[in-house]
């Protein structure tokens, strides 16, 4: 965007949203020299934030249930179970944080056909991937994200994978994990229920890792739970078949 038309497009949204004005919506920046991110788009969020620490570093299971209740809602019990996934990233044993870039170490939590992230085996596996990320969005057909169109570009993620990546690894509890992080922008970003959700807020979480305020996107006031977790996961990990019904 050009600069002239970026300060219009601020000018106008800060007028029209008071909120900026006030300071309640959190000031935005990506990650600058230094700071690590990871192949999480919800954590990177985060750090962009500052939810999160904006380096990406020495993230703890305090700054993990502070930093996801203040961005997403989310319950602390949740929060301290995935905080045991970070940290058992951390290759010091018995570790009490992880840093972004733990994240990124293959096999762990990372895993092949991401839906945005390009496989270890061919470089890069913790970046946005626009190549990647264009054959994600387009089962996106409607002005609603809905569980079927993640469960169809898991379905074509997988498909890339197994056919291209010679040392392609996955298995059918990945496929659940797999299932469960598409789960977790639908739940914050959309119906907790059905999961619908306007794809504009869809694409400025995946492309910009950014959360939608200026699109009037507004932290959820009910609490995320495990069990909404499970239960958006399940709506999309049913949907993962190539039979009609
Ligand atoms: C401590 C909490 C969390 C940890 C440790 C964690 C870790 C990770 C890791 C390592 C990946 C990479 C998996 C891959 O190879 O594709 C990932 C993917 C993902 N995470 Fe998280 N995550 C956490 C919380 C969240 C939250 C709160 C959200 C959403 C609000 C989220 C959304 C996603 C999504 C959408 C992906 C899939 C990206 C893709 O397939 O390209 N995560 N997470």
């Amino acid at each position: 965007m050009k600069l002239v038309s970026f300060l219009a497009t601020f000018v106008a949204i800060t007028s029209a949203r008071p909120e900026y004005a006030s300071g309640s919506i959190p000031a935005w920046h990506p990650a600058g020299p230094g700071d690590l991110r990871s192949p999480c788009p919800g954590l990177n969020i985060a750090a962009n934030y500052g939810f999160f620490p904006h380096d990406g570093k020495n993230i703890t299971e305090d700054i993990v249930i502070k930093g996801l209740g203040d961005a997403y809602n989310v319950d602390p019990e949740l929060s301290k179970i995935l905080f045991k996934s970070g940290a058992a990233t951390n290759p010091e044993p018995n570790a009490t944080w992880f840093s972004l870039a733990h994240l990124r170490r293959h096999n762990l939590i990372e895993h092949d056909a991401s839906l945005t992230r390009a496989d270890a085996y061919t470089g890069n596996n913790w970046k946005f991937n626009p190549q990647k990320y264009a054959m994600t969005r387009q089962y996106w057909t409607e002005a609603m994200v809905k569980p079927i169109h993640m469960a169809n570009a898991r379905i074509q993620a997988d498909v890339n994978s197994k056919a291209f990546n010679p040392e392609y690894n996955f298995t059918s509890e990945r496929q659940l994990q797999a299932a469960a992080e598409p789960a977790a922008p639908l739940l914050v970003l959309g119906d907790r229920k059905t999961g619908y959700t306007d794809r504009r807020f869809v694409e400025m979480f995946f492309e910009q890792e950014k959360l939608p305020y200026e699109l009037g996107w507004r932290k959820k006031e009910d609490v995320l739970t495990m069990d909404d977790l499970t239960a958006m996961t399940n709506l999309i990990a049913d949907k993962i078949s190539l039979f009609s019904e």
